[in-house]
């Protein structure tokens, strides 16, 4: 039976079969003679998923100083039913990724269609043309809890797969370069010794050229950019390797305006990617104590932030949002601690902080349910069967990148408690994360386990009408800065939700002069670290009862014909003073 992948757009694709592979080799061979004969070096880029699509475009697109491609890329993915889709699509110059940035579409287009510098391929074949491969293949950090990362591992089996395969193809003289975050040791230690022993299987004596050299790629508008027009450091296993992986990146990086650090050995460069990504988990994790601080006495921490920002030395002070996202801060450090552990092979802990900051930031989102259960209290409405409406769905603000995104936590407890959730995003058609939760983000580690109830959230679709969305909603919550986000105005909310609701802000997105709208049209605030919204709410009550004591003295009429003297503003706010 043939089996077949399909696009996220739902194009269903034929995965290859045994006759094809011969085939496919005989098309690269022909493509790639003709390229050497233009002098171009062929570039192998091994996983074409968020990072490996843009970097092997990155590099198609490359020139030498007279303007002419210097490189030819082969994009390799393995064929499996998931990701095989990813290969023709790059062949056909679409992008198998969905960004922000449209330089994106524009350079794979260009390298595929105009410049016929890049393809696309499913043959481990592929392998044996290539002067350099680039790795670009996940490696996942596994937990077995919710916010404790000690208890979890590195999953290495793609990124051995990949090494195994690589090593029984390649060149001997073929630089391998690895670009996936991976546990600092595991050039060395482990992907040097993988492709020695199949040299040495093969016959081959000469020692493997490895290299790695991170990626500091950020979704978003400049997504080409992050990669290409950005400072990298990389080391090699041996001075050769170290002297043909800088060569490379010289040649395909802007080295001019970004200059490369070149580390002694590769377990610096590895230890620089994780360190750097532990460093920002912790700057982050740490305002979640002064966050519950402020509020819980009457402080906006948003303010505070900014006061202290102007200080050149605290400049990259973030307030954190509903806990932190996207691919690489929840895993990075835990790859850290698994490293020294299980490739060094210490048994000491001498970790504190990096896992203390993930587990705080795998967390912290919960509060948010908390918040939202409190509000409504506040309003009289229990949470249990509550309709509550999540405003964003990625990890963070004007992207479509839903990776351990805070929301997902938000409406996984909140299900969990009863609410009815909805979700509106304008970046994100599919939230995979529920839509296919029985096999993404991997096949029984998402989130999914460590909450009940979770099954109807299989049918959660978001919704792009945010008028819709909003329709007869018991509370918004402002998960994400997402642009369309930071204008809305409260009356227009008020009134798409036909009433008053609770409204809780998780990122410090509204102002002061909105929270005080939307207490003096009935709602409820709450806020991550803003615990100034109860100030802002007492001054709307004392307003209101001071609005009241100067309103004329009216005479009314009740049903049964008394005459009683009320205080009021307008006739559905009267407040009755009886004499
Ligand atoms: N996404 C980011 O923002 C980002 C930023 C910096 C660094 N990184 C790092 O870059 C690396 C790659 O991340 P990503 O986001 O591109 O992951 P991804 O999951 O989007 O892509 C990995 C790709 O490799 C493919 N693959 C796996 N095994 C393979 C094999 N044996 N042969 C061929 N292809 C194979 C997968 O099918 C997938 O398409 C990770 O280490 C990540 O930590 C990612």
């Amino acid at each position: 039976m043939p089996k077949y992948s399909f696009s996220q757009s739902g194009e269903k694709f034929q995965l290859p079969e045994q006759e094809d592979y011969l085939k496919e080799f005989d098309r690269l061979q022909e493509v790639v003679e003709k390229q050497r004969a233009l002098g171009r070096e062929i570039v192998l880029v091994m996983g074409i998923g968020f990072v490996g699509a843009v970097m092997a475009a990155v590099v198609a697109d490359a020139e030498d100083g007279k303007g002419n491609p210097n490189k030819f890329v082969i994009g390799m993915q393995r064929p499996s039913t998931r990701s095989y889709w990813k290969i023709p699509l790059l062949n056909r110059g679409i992008s198998p990724i969905n960004v922000e940035d449209p330089e994106v579409a524009l350079i794979i287009d260009r390298c595929a269609n105009v410049k016929k510098t890049l393809t696309a391929t499913y043959t481990y074949e592929a392998l044996k043309l290539a002067d350099v491969v680039i790795v670009d293949v996940q490696c996942d950090y596994l937990k077995e809890s919710l916010g404790n990362v000690r208890d979890g591992r590195a999953d290495m089996e793609a990124l051995e797969e990949s090494l195994e395969i690589i090593a029984s193809n390649i060149n001997p003289k073929t630089l391998v370069l690895i670009e996936t975050t991976v546990a600092p040791g595991t050039t060395e230690q482990i992907a040097y010794p993988i492709i020695k022993k199949m040299f040495r299987k093969r016959g081959i004596k000469s020692d493997p050229l490895l290299a790695h050299s991170f990626e500091r790629v950020m979704p978003g508008k400049n997504y080409v950019s992050s990669i290409r027009d950005f400072w990298r450091v990389c080391s090699g296993v041996n001075e050769e390797a170290t002297r043909k992986v800088v060569k490379f990146l010289k040649e395909v990086i802007n080295t001019d305006k970004y200059p490369l650090t070149v580390l002694d050995r590769p377990i610096e460069s590895e230890t620089a990617k994780i360190v750097e990504n532990s460093f920002r988990a912790t700057i982050l994790a740490f305002l979640d104590e002064w966050s519950l601080f402020a509020e819980q006495n009457g402080v906006d921490l948003i303010k505070v932030i900014n006061a202290i920002k102007v200080r050149p030395t605290h400049s990259n002070m973030i307030f954190p949002g509903p806990g932190i996202g996207g691919y690489c801060l929840p895993k990075d450090g835990g790859l850290g601690l698994w490293a020294y552990r299980h490739i060094h092979g210490f048994e000491d802990d001498i970790f504190k902080i990096t896992p203390l900051a993930i587990d705080i930031n795998d967390t912290r989102a919960l509060h948010v349910a908390q918040l939202t259960r409190d509000a409504l209290r506040n309003m009289g409405r229990p949470i249990a069967s509550a309709e509550i409406l999540v405003l964003g769905a990625s990890y963070r603000e004007d992207v479509g990148d839903t990776r351990y995104s805070g929301s997902e936590l938000i409406v996984r407890r909140l299900t969990e408690m009863g609410a009815e959730i909805r979700v509106h995003d304008p970046y994100v058609l599919h939230w995979w994360e529920f839509e296919k939760q029985d096999e993404y983000p991997a096949t029984a580690h998402g989130l999914r386990r460590f909450f009940r109830g979770q099954e109807k959230l299989r049918d959660l679709c978001v919704e792009q009408d945010l008028k819709k969305a909003l329709h007869g909603t018991d509370a918004i919550i402002f998960a994400v800065r997402h642009q369309p986000y930071l204008s809305l105005d409260p009356d227009e909310v008020v009134n798409n939700a036909g009433g008053p609701i609770a409204v809780i802000d998780c990122f410090g997105i509204i102002n002061d002069v909105n929270i005080k709208r939307y207490f003096e049209l009935g709602c409820e605030v709450k806020g991550l670290g803003r615990g100034h919204v109860k100030r802002i709410k007492d001054q709307v009550r004392e307003e209101k009862e001071q609005m009241l004591l100067s309103a004329p003295i009216q005479s009314v009429k009740t049903q049964e014909g008394r005459r009683l003297e009320v205080k009021g503003l307008r006739k559905k706010s009267l407040k009755f003073v009886q004499k």
